[in-house]
């Protein structure tokens, strides 16, 4: 198969109709942070044993189009013996990797950052594809502010996602490109508007400047929010609205699929927010469905709890949860099928 067949089966794989995509690519740091207040310590065999329940949920593969791995659950392997990876795959559930190196601060730009890994990252890609990922993801924060992002962090966040995804396009892997507009702050709703049309602006000029082949990649953006602190909140048909709006403005009709983050939101809002997306009237050129973490993960963590009698209760609410977002890419969500409690 040529590099072009390769992306585009890829494609074909993750973008289907009524499925999404699991985020549970935490680095180190971030699962410790996840796992601190269900008490479970964050040691190899917990994270192994954790991502193994979450790829082996029984069903699993109904409601999923693929998984974002972080590089250490690559190499290890199922309860079974089975590599992660190929317990994902005998799902139908295609394997990612996360191949960003997390954020540091942007020279000359206060407030802002930008994430590093570019260095020997085609030669890391040829590893993991070799261990099973066939899309990768990389992602790019930015913190809203009076002054943030700047002209500079947005310039620079774009330049670097645009070389990821050309370096991924080049060795066969579908690039997810993640520019992610946090939460935190109190700032309007109308504010996340004007910074994430001009950060997707910034991000798709950079894409075509670096030949970056709109059909073989996925956009993982936050969706249009009022910050998490502003004491206006926005319900599911205004952020859809605004969502939309933003990204009607700014997004190619090429790019197949826009699967969206979490970033923070309760799992209810996050399924109720993409729901209103799909029931919009007018029709989106691309798909619109999940690549979700926290509002996936977080019902599995609480019923877990590292105990392995919680297993089946743990995948039973991931497929619950993985059920509803997958009837959300279809606009059929309904609070009322909501767990009771
Ligand atoms: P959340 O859905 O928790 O925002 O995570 C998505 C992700 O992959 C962050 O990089």
């Amino acid at each position: 198969m040529s590099t072009d067949e390769e992306l585009k089966a890829t494609v074909r794989d993750l973008v289907q109709e009524g499925k999404g995509i699991l985020a549970a690519d935490e680095s180190q740091p971030t699962i410790a942070k996840r796992f601190q207040p269900v008490g479970i310590e964050s040691t190899e065999e917990n994270r192994r044993a954790y991502r193994s329940l979450l790829l082996t949920a029984p069903g699993l593969g109904q409601y999923l189009s693929g998984v974002i791995l972080f590089e250490e659950t690559l190499g290890q392997k199922a309860d079974d013996g089975t590599a992660l990876p190929l317990a994902a795959q005998r799902q139908g559930i295609v394997p990612g990797i996360k191949v960003d190196k997390g954020t540091t601060a942007l020279a000359n730009a206060p407030g802002d950052l930008v994430t590093q890994g570019l260095d020997g990252l085609a030669e890391r890609l040829r590893g993991y594809k070799a261990l099973g990922a066939r899309f990768a993801k990389w992602r790019e924060v930015y913190p809203v502010s009076a002054r943030n992002p700047t002209t500079l962090g947005m310039a620079v966040n774009a330049e670097v996602l645009a070389r990821y995804a050309a370096i991924c396009q080049e060795q066969g892997l579908v690039p997810i490109v993640e520019p992610e507009v946090l939460l935190d702050g109190d700032h309007s709703i109308e504010r996340c508007s004007e910074v994430t049309e001009a950060v997707l602006q910034a991000v798709f000029h950079a894409l075509q400047r670096h030949k970056v082949v709109l059909e073989s990649m996925l956009l993982k953006p936050s969706m249009v929010v009022p910050g998490k602190d502003c004491a206006r909140k926005a319900g599911p048909e205004e952020v859809a609205r605004e969502t939309l709006k933003v990204l009607r403005r700014s997004v190619p009709a090429a790019v197949p699929s826009i699967n969206f983050l979490s970033g923070g939101q309760t799992p209810a809002q996050a399924t109720a927010n993409l729901n209103a997306m799909n029931a919009a009237s007018m029709r989106a050129p691309w798909g619109l469905s999940f690549s979700y973490a926290r509002a996936l993960q977080q019902p599995v963590l609480d019923a877990w709890r590292g105990r392995p009698e919680n297993v089946k209760a743990a995948q039973e609410a991931l497929c619950l949860r993985a059920r509803l977002n997958a009837a959300a890419r279809k606009g059929q969500y309904r609070p009322e099928m909501e767990p009771a409690g």
